[in-house]
């Protein structure tokens, strides 16, 4: 597989992990165990009890250091449309809101407003994650291959 085809997908499955955590977050009430921003009382090594929110940070970055590695390797290989980087660009705009508004959500103490606008802009974002991934799959094979 090449590298772009490669980033968008590992994009994809990073992303989805990191919303089936946050919902499982929610639904079990665990939303505000972990009052503090960016890390938890205890840093980067946090006790069991903060481990679930603590990993959903983590892995939000992660997903965040993946979409902006996608949009480069969008911006620069030859073969991808105007559609494709366009869809890969605002990925990276609504990965950084979210992961911004997430910060808000646990300043707010889950105000219901900011917890429903966090769903939203995480579905947003699979939506485009998922179009810049048909797209990396729809390059010409010799085009994909660049970078
Ligand atoms: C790419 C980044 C992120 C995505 C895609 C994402 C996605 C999600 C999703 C889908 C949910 C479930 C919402 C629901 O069921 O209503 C959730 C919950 C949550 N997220 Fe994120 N999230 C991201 C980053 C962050 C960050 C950086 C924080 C900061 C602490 C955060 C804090 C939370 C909290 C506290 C909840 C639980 C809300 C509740 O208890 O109702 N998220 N997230």
């Amino acid at each position: 597989m090449t590298l772009i085809r490669y980033l968008a997908l590992s994009t994809l499955l990073v992303l989805y992990s990191l919303m089936f955590l946050g919902g499982y977050i929610s639904a079990a009430g665990l939303g505000l165990t972990c009052p503090e921003w960016p890390l938890c009382p205890g840093g980067l090594a946090p006790s069991s009890e903060y481990l679930l929110e603590w990993v959903h940070r983590l892995v939000a970055a992660i997903t965040g250091a993946l979409v902006v590695a996608t949009m480069v390797a969008a911006l620069v290989n030859g073969g991808a449309d105007r559609r494709m980087r366009i869809v890969a660009v605002t990925s990276a705009a609504l990965v950084g809101t979210q992961i911004g508004l997430g910060a808000l959500v646990i300043d707010l103490k889950l105000h219901a407003v900011l917890v429903a606008v966090h769903l939203g802009i995480g579905i947003a974002l699979f939506s485009t994650v998922l179009l810049t991934t048909l797209f990396a799959f729809r390059l010409p094979r010799a085009r994909a291959a660049v970078p």
